[in-house]
């Protein structure tokens, strides 16, 4: 399946915004229907795929045509549906390849076992690491000898620790869930240079609009497709990127042996998002930063964490990683009230922002961490890692910024 070079984004010279807008058009040759050529690359259902002669079946086994053109046998083991889902984010990441997957916790079991996770290796991970990321590490890798450490990546002390633990993988988030903490890629890709470690990152709240880690030095990028990317609330994915063919070969095969793929549909639908991630991800940025803004004067809110705000402890790093102003979209914020009982008076007051768990949608969801996504930690667990009664967590979505400012200042007023 060759992209037709007038047609695709293939060419170096265009910007990663025109590349995603062009992402998956169609291909040559025109449709056999006679139907002419799609604009967009169809929707590839079929799970087997037929060539002229079993000399070429055979061939196209190997995942390539004697042409070295990407040959399909198997939906499981690949489709050009997902397969358009991979280029385009194999550009927009500045990779060597990708593997689509089921959901980001798919993708992220794929990156860990591509990078070698298993008896007798260590990993050191970022404390502040998606609930459902540690509890994986500890369910699945510890219990058979992998040795995990969870250290705070996101403090310089934490990082130079990496020095001493002289770990074989190193897993951090590039901004953390809830408190958005920032994690300095370039310090850790330095060290772990130094010790050949294998570097993972999960970029799910920064996408390749704001950052690309592979250009600080990281060897895997591990996304859930399901929020930004995706972005209409409509697709559950993910993806990892890989910086390294040996390590990419890995990803694909572990992804088609646990049968971890991504289906043809809901790869069409997280191409149909890339199309647009560049603006949305514009419109997060900006109204995040407002929504920030507002929130730090309100007599109702004690504290405000988000990496845009001069007062952040990682102000500094964010700004350096993601330039213009471009600080991302989720938020969280304390009520000066630290009580569950004022967040969820709230969060039940709100008229336009949705009270639902996710983020990175089109419309702002607002959540509460101790009942979504840090529901299986302890009263003490969570305030150990700062997260208080009266904290609450903001996706900012796209809506008109006066809208969401309204809702949030009559919500408050309770
Ligand atoms: C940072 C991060 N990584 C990974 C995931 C898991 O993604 P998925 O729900 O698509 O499996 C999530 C889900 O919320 C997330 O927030």
């Amino acid at each position: 399946m060759q992209h037709d070079p007038k047609l695709t984004t293939d060419s170096p010279t265009w910007s990663i915004e025109t590349q995603l807008v062009h992402s998956g058009q169609s291909q040559r040759p025109a449709s056999p229907d006679h139907v002419g050529n799609p604009t967009l690359r169809p929707i590839y259902a079929s799970t087997t795929y037929l060539y002229e002669s079993v000399e070429a079946l055979d061939q196209a086994f190997s995942g390539k045509t004697s042409k070295g053109e990407a040959a399909f046998v198997y939906a499981r083991q690949g489709n050009p549906s997902s397969n358009t889902f991979e280029e385009a984010m194999t550009q927009a990441e500045r990779g060597v390849g990708a593997v689509a997957c089921g959901s980001g916790m798919a993708a992220i079991h794929a990156a860990l076992l591509a990078a070698g996770l298993t008896t007798g290796t260590k990993i050191v991970a970022s404390q502040d690491l998606y609930g459902p990321t540690i509890t994986l590490l500890h369910k699945l890798f510890v219990p058979v000898g992998a040795e995990l450490i969870l250290v705070d990546l996101c403090q310089p002390a934490g990082i130079e620790r990496l020095r001493s633990e002289q770990p074989d993988i190193i897993y951090v988030e590039t901004i953390s869930n809830p408190l958005t903490k920032v994690a300095d890629l370039d310090a850790i890709s330095t060290i772990a240079r130094e010790i050949g470690a294998t570097t993972i990152v999960d970029s799910t709240f920064t996408t390749p609009c704001l950052l690309r880690p592979i250009e600080h030095g990281f060897d895997l990028v591990v996304h859930s497709a399901t929020k930004y990317i995706g972005g209409h609330g409509d697709s559950t994915g993910g993806i990892v990127i890989s910086s390294k063919n040996a390590l990419l070969s890995q990803l694909r095969d572990y992804t088609m042996l646990l049968g971890a793929m991504l289906s043809p549909f809901e790869s069409h639908l997280m191409v149909r998002g890339l199309r647009t991630l560049s603006l949305r991800m514009e419109r997060h940025c900006q109204n995040a930063l407002q929504v920030a803004r507002f929130l730090q004067d309100h007599p109702a809110v004690a504290r405000v964490h988000y990496p845009g705000l001069p007062h952040h402890p990682h102000h500094a790093i964010a700004k350096k990683l993601l330039p213009n102003e471009r600080y991302a979209g989720l938020l969280a914020f304390e009520l000066t009230e630290q009580t569950r009982a004022a967040a969820f008076r709230f969060i039940n007051r709100l008229q336009l922002c949705l009270s639902a768990t996710s983020l990175g949608d089109v419309f702002t969801l607002v959540s509460y961490p101790p009942i979504s996504s840090h529901r299986t930690l302890k009263s003490t667990e969570l305030h150990n890692m700062g997260i208080t009664d009266g904290c609450i967590r903001v996706s900012v979505g796209i809506e008109q910024i006066e809208d969401i400012l309204r809702d949030l200042d009559q919500a408050l007023q309770s």
